[in-house]
């Protein structure tokens, strides 16, 4: 395997408390000591750039088995690779769902050969469906890295217990979507605009009930729950209250409710419609009052791929948007300029939290350890969706104007995305 060096770049390695000037080392896949060039030694020249530990996502939708037509393992992790992020979590709600160790091997196999690190999700519930639980130790066994239903939430709360009592004996997370199926299944946030828009809303009440939900089992079981895509404030407040009593709960949310509302709804373009909707100015200022103070651990993107065709019904379009290629960029643009939060608690948002959260590898420059890692740099540019590396053109950040830019991307000692 080939030798790099990237000479006089800013090293920025906040689980070490690291932000220096410097060369950086990789050898046979891994950080390595200073080691003498050869003919084989590529060189990068760092100068002008920032070198972090490469991102870990914890909420991606690789659509593969089934949907390949909107995304697949490869192609997800090429748009990965161009967001800085060198290792994801991919969510179960593919066809068939990821409820048996057939499926969790189909993924791992393909995997072997794409550009970021997979971590696969493996089902509570058979297909889904609410009501039947997965046998989480052969999925465990067959190599999942978490258990949740996302898509849905978990229906049936006893279903829940058992599976957040399995998670903790073998020390796995479980993230959870958190929805009230009652409440559920609008198009847009429910208020001014869904009554302008005259659509039936998702009010911010079924995701608080399903916050609630689970932070009561977190609480009265005493065991782990991490909450995903936060998008109200209520919840916001629930947790952090959560967390002063002790309970072992975490908890992200997605770049898009750092920076948009649901005002943009009224373009009538169904890339602005997910699930989470986007919410109004206070929820979106209380998530990155959140961020600031610890509530919410971590950024991840809810990559959610959907072809051109299902998207141009903004009514009957299913729901979500990408945001793997973007997720650094607008965080950056959103926190770092904005000055809420520094450079290195953005990475610690990103790739320190996450890794933590997943128990995996990553989130450190450590020599000897795998060598994931990003160039970025301070840098405005326009996100224009055919530029774009997934399948999927889906994005609610097309035409703005962005802070950072992610330069390149090596993923275990392979250079897996170079900006050209
Ligand atoms: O917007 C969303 N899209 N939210 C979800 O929970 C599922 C996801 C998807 O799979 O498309
Ligand atoms: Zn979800």
């Amino acid at each position: 395997m080939e030798k790099i060096v990237i000479k006089n770049v800013r090293i920025l390695d906040p689980a070490n408390y690291v932000d220096e000037v410097g060369d950086i080392y990789i050898k046979d896949g891994r950080f390595s000591a200073p080691e003498p060039e050869d003919e084989n030694t590529v060189m990068i020249d760092g100068t002008g750039l920032t070198a972090a530990p490469g991102l870990i996502d914890l909420h991606v939708h690789l659509r593969d088995p089934g949907q390949t037509e909107k995304e697949d393992i490869i192609s997800g992790c090429r748009a990965a690779a161009a967001g800085g992020v060198t290792q994801l979590l991919a969510m179960p709600n593919t066809k068939p769902a990821v409820d048996s160790p057939e499926t969790v091997r189909y993924i791992a196999e393909k995997a072997k050969n794409a550009d970021a690190g997979v971590h696969i999700v493996g089902a509570i519930t058979k297909g889904l469906g609410g009501h039947e639980p997965t046998d989480i130790k052969a999925l465990y066994e067959a190599g999942i890295s978490a258990l949740s239903d996302d898509g849905v939430p978990v229906l049936d709360t006893s279903i829940m217990v058992s599976a957040m009592k399995t998670a903790a004996d073998i020390d796995i997370p479980v993230t959870a979507h958190c929805e009230d199926p009652y409440l559920a299944g609008g198009k847009v946030n429910e208020g001014m605009i869904s009554e302008l828009l005259g659509v039936k809303g998702m009010p911010g009440a079924a995701e608080d009930a399903g916050t609630a939900r689970e932070i009561a089992l977190a609480e009265s079981y005493g065991l782990p729950i991490h909450i995903c895509h936060v998008s109200t404030a209520v919840s916001a407040a629930m947790i952090r209250a959560a967390k002063c009593r002790g309970v072992r709960v975490t908890a992200e949310t997605a770049p898009h409710y750092l920076m948009l509302t649901e005002q943009e709804l009224l373009r009538g373009d169904a890339d602005y419609r997910m699930n989470p909707p986007l919410r109004t100015e206070t929820d979106r200022l209380a998530m990155i009052e959140a961020l600031r103070d610890g509530t919410i651990d971590a950024i991840a993107t809810d990559h959610a791929p959907h072809t051109p065709k299902e998207k141009s019904d903004f009514v009957n379009a299913p729901n979500g948007s990408i945001g793997m290629e973007t997720s650094f960029a607008a965080s950056y643009t959103v926190l770092v300029e904005e000055g809420i939060l520094s450079e290195a608690d953005l990475i610690r948002k990103m790739s320190v939290n996450p890794a933590n959260i997943l128990r995996t590898y990553g989130g450190t420059l450590n020599v000897g350890a795998p060598a994931d890692l990003m160039l970025y740099k301070k840098e405005k540019w326009t996100v224009d969706p055919e530029k774009l590396h997934g399948k999927s053109k889906n994005t609610p950040f097309k035409g703005l104007e962005l802070s950072a830019k992610v330069k390149l991307t090596i993923f275990r000692g392979r250079i897996v995305f170079r900006d050209e």
